[in-house]
């Protein structure tokens, strides 16, 4: 597939080209699509909404991982937009097939099979769609076919045939773009900008950003902490920040006594197309007052600690 650089692209041209690809892929037949929120699902959100309309149905998957107050606040955007988003509770069976699951690649694929075999596969079936859209990116199959990450939405370039292994068809509009470029359909798509400079935010979601078991109880950790980093580093600029929670334990001290509590790990990151990236130089009292109010305000956390290493070797999310 050939790669359509943001500078090569012609917004208002791939809208037409997709839309249409879109609608004669499709035919009369029905659709559904997925809505994470981030960039790229929002766009081919509205891509698909322009080529079929009602005839695609968007869900958002409330898996149990995603941010604080997103299902409400993804509803009420695309509201503004005339789209209508139905809220799927899948958060039982998320946390069910992560259970138990320590390994990186087994807790990612444990959500791959959850989202596509499981709960598409059920919405396919009831709604009689033949085929899902989805904003599968160049970089997600990079970084998949590389080996480094099993991207949670790359099939094809794995030798996986979705029709044969789910039972429908995938089509991804985006998949010659990067993130600068689909930051630009979006833009072009009148999305808000709340949403086509929206930071990054990988699929497998919070459970990205534990590192060991995914329960719920410790995505709620790094779901706090997350809340903190975002109000704190809204103004930062930087092009993707993140709360980590470690596996080890560490000692500390509250109101005198011993607390053997856990650690959380802050990385803000420098980068361009998320290929390469560097942390971010915050300032002693942006750190300080991140450490002192996640140790005060997420119950358990003794210990926070800035990640300073630059990818490569890092990665930018830990699992
Ligand atoms: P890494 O951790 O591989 O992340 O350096 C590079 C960028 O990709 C995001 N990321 C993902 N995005 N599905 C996605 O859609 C995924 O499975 C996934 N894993 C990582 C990450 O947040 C960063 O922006």
């Amino acid at each position: 597939m050939e790669e359509i650089t943001a500078e090569a692209l012609n917004s208002e041209n791939f809208i037409e080209q997709q839309v249409s690809a879109i609608s004669e892929t499709v035919g009369d037949g029905l659709a559904i699509n997925a809505l994470s929120g981030g960039v790229d699902s929002s766009a081919v959100t509205m891509l698909g909404h322009r080529a079929i309309g009602g005839r695609l149905k968007t869900y958002f998957i409330d898996n149990g991982i995603m941010r604080q107050g997103e299902p409400e606040w993804i509803v009420a955007v695309f509201k503004d937009l005339g789209v209508h988003v139905e809220v799927i509770d899948a958060r039982t069976e998320f946390f069910d097939a992560m259970s138990g699951i320590t390994d990186p690649e087994e807790k990612r694929e444990a959500i791959t099979q959850t989202f596509y075999k499981d709960v598409f596969g059920r919405l396919v079936r009831e709604s009689g769609a033949k085929h899902l859209l989805q904003g599968t990116i160049l970089t997600d199959v990079d970084e998949t076919v590389a080996g480094i990450k099993r991207q949670h939405n790359v099939f094809e370039q794995l030798g996986i045939d979705p029709e044969k292994t789910f039972g429908y068809k995938i089509i991804e509009p985006l998949i010659q773009l990067r993130k600068d470029g689909v930051r630009r359909v979006a833009e072009a798509l009148d999305l808000p900008e709340t949403i086509y400079n929206r930071m990054p935010f990988p699929g497998p979601a919070l459970a990205a950003r534990v590192i060991g078991e995914a329960t719920p109880e410790r995505i709620k950790t790094v779901r706090q902490a997350t809340v903190i980093l975002e109000e704190e580093l809204a103004d930062s600029g930087a092009f993707q920040y993140m709360a980590i929670l470690h596996e080890d334990h560490v000692t500390g001290i509250r109101n005198g006594a011993r607390d053997y509590g856990t650690q959380i790990e802050i990385r803000c990151w420098e980068s361009v197309d998320a290929r390469t990236a560097q942390p971010t130089r915050l300032s002693y009292t942006v750190l300080e007052r991140l450490a002192e109010r996640i140790t005060s305000e997420v119950p358990g956390v003794v210990s926070v600690t800035y990640g300073i290493t630059t990818k490569p070797p890092s990665t930018m999310e830990v699992v």
